[in-house]
């Protein structure tokens, strides 16, 4: 331990390190002990059991899945898979009993059988356990991801799990442990890898149209307050606005990260390196919720909470010396924002704020050619299914393009295109950012879940090879998703 550390935690243990750094006192929540970055160095130090990465899972002919967490997002899924030939969805979980009833009728609407229920606090072990499953899929609050996957990985089943994969550094570390234990594939259910023109820049990047990439950006600013974090009827138990208390940092860092990582050959010829990280204050969800508690008792234990900074800025350095920005805000009003920018040596492009836009030189390309290069870059999977997917919808068909792949790749025994170092990598961004905002934005390094692997690793396989043999039932115009 070097003597500014040393000083530091005799700051803090001292009571004066908050009043002496100006920080508000959430910011004493650390978000990754020592000990746990100790454990990290342990992992990172005992090497790899299996590389994940490439890896091939024997074919399954039926996918057979399980669905734990049947809210906003859940219930969706439902929807979505049931489109998929060569899948069926034979068990449905929630805490609550009634969503498991409403998903049922889903299934019936889309002419498929029902499937067995489970429900409770802990119903998802039994659906983990039984011997009917191949695949989890779990769209539950954050804090159900890791040992939900786990659990299933244990007991024989692949895990595709929402975003983010894990909250901690230990449980970053589960989760690859056990994926290269069980040889089970761990996909982190990022969609956003899959939009149209994350697909384009993903396909002009592997043809070298920017050049070396050196520099990305990547957010997720959405205005979640009234609508949703303060909304007594979005998310179950008020659970999302629980996790922006005592954690100050990027909370949901992987819609941004995934698809600029992916262009930028993360964990497969590149790595996270290190990062820093900085916090505004909080102007607006206590005095939001003071607000709300003024009319509504049912917000009083929301108020003077220690609520996270509205906006979170992290720097990621690579090992091949790129960068890349990720911003993290859903309470403050501004218009939706992933950023997605991608700027090498060649070119550029970006989304947000729209138009979507490349560049070869100082000026973005006129609309035509950019349509022009739409036509020649879109990837044979975007391509392939990117109409069909439209027509489902779901965040504008980028959902079902994701859920296709997955249930193509398992069906032909091919490797996944997002594995367990991707969502840990991704995912890490969340324990490791707030601790260097903890730190006054110190450097914290990235652990290697690669361990390695990275330097050797083959970039996504963009091509459909050995695959796109997964038909798709007919669409339903009434049944089309946001
Ligand atoms: N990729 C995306 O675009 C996207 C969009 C929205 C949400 N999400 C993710 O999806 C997940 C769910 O979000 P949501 O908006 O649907 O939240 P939600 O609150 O609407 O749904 C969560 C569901 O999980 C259930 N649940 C809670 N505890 C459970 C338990 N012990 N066992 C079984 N079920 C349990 C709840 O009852 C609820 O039905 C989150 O991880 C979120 O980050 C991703």
């Amino acid at each position: 331990m070097d003597n500014n550390r040393r000083k530091f935690l005799r700051r803090l243990a001292l009571g004066s390190g908050v009043l002496a750094t100006g920080l508000p006192s959430f910011a004493k929540v650390i978000g990754t002990t020592d000990e746990q970055m100790d454990r990290s160095s342990d992992y990172e130090n005992n090497g790899q059991h299996f590389n994940m990465c490439g890896y091939a899972a024997p074919k399954i002919d039926t996918v057979r899945v399980g669905v734990i967490g049947l809210g906003q997002r859940g219930s969706e899924a439902v929807g979505r898979l049931s489109y998929i030939d060569g899948l069926e969805i034979v068990a449905l979980c929630d805490k609550y009993p009634d969503r498991v009833t409403a998903s049922q009728k889903t299934l019936e609407k889309m002419g498929r059988p029902k499937a067995r229920e489970y429900s409770g606090d802990e119903g998802w072990k039994a659906l983990c356990e039984s011997k009917d499953i191949d695949l989890v899929y779990t769209p539950t609050p954050w804090h159900l991801h890791t040992p939900i996957a786990v659990y299933a990985m244990k007991n024989g089943k692949h895990a595709a799990t929402e975003v983010p994969a894990s909250k901690t550094i230990d449980e970053c570390w589960e989760l690859v442990e056990t994926s290269e234990k069980t040889r089970k594939h761990c996909m982190m259910l990022e969609n956003c890898c899959y939009d149209f023109f994350e697909q384009l820049t993903l396909n002009m990047a592997r043809q070298g149209l920017f050049g070396e990439i050196i520099h990305a950006e990547g957010a997720y600013i959405h205005d979640l307050t009234k609508d949703w974090l303060f909304n007594k009827n979005a998310y179950a138990d008020m659970w999302r606005l629980k996790e922006n208390m005592g954690h100050n940092g990027n909370l949901y860092p992987t819609h941004g990260l995934g698809p600029v990582a992916q262009c930028m050959n993360i964990n497969r010829g590149d790595k996270f390196d290190h990062l820093v990280s900085m916090s505004t204050n909080d102007f607006t969800m206590n005095t939001m919720v003071k607000e709300l508690a003024a009319k509504d008792n049912f917000f009083t234990e929301y108020v003077d909470r220690p609520y996270r900074g509205n906006m979170n800025t992290t720097l990621i350095r690579s090992n091949k010396g790129k960068t890349i920005m990720v911003q993290h805000d859903v309470s403050t009003i501004r218009p939706y924002s992933r950023i997605h920018l991608v700027s090498g040596s060649k070119g550029a492009a970006q989304k947000w704020p729209g138009p979507e836009r490349i560049a070869f030189g100082h000026s973005w390309v006129k609309k035509e050619e950019l349509e022009g290069l739409y036509k020649k870059y879109s990837p044979p999977i975007v391509n392939h299914i990117g109409a069909i997917a439209k027509d489902v919808g779901g965040h504008g068909g980028m959902d079902f393009i994701m859920d296709w792949r997955l249930i193509d790749c398992l069906r032909n025994g091919l490797p996944l295109d997002q594995d367990v170092y991707d969502a840990a990598a991704w995912s890490c961004l969340m324990p490791l950012s707030q601790r260097s905002v903890s730190k006054k934005s110190t450097t914290v390094d990235i652990p290697d879940f690669t361990r390695g692997g990275w330097q050797t690793n083959k970039p996504v396989d963009l091509t459909l090879d050995g695959g796109a043999s997964t038909k798709v039932r007919s669409i339903k115009p009434d049944l089309k998703m946001k």
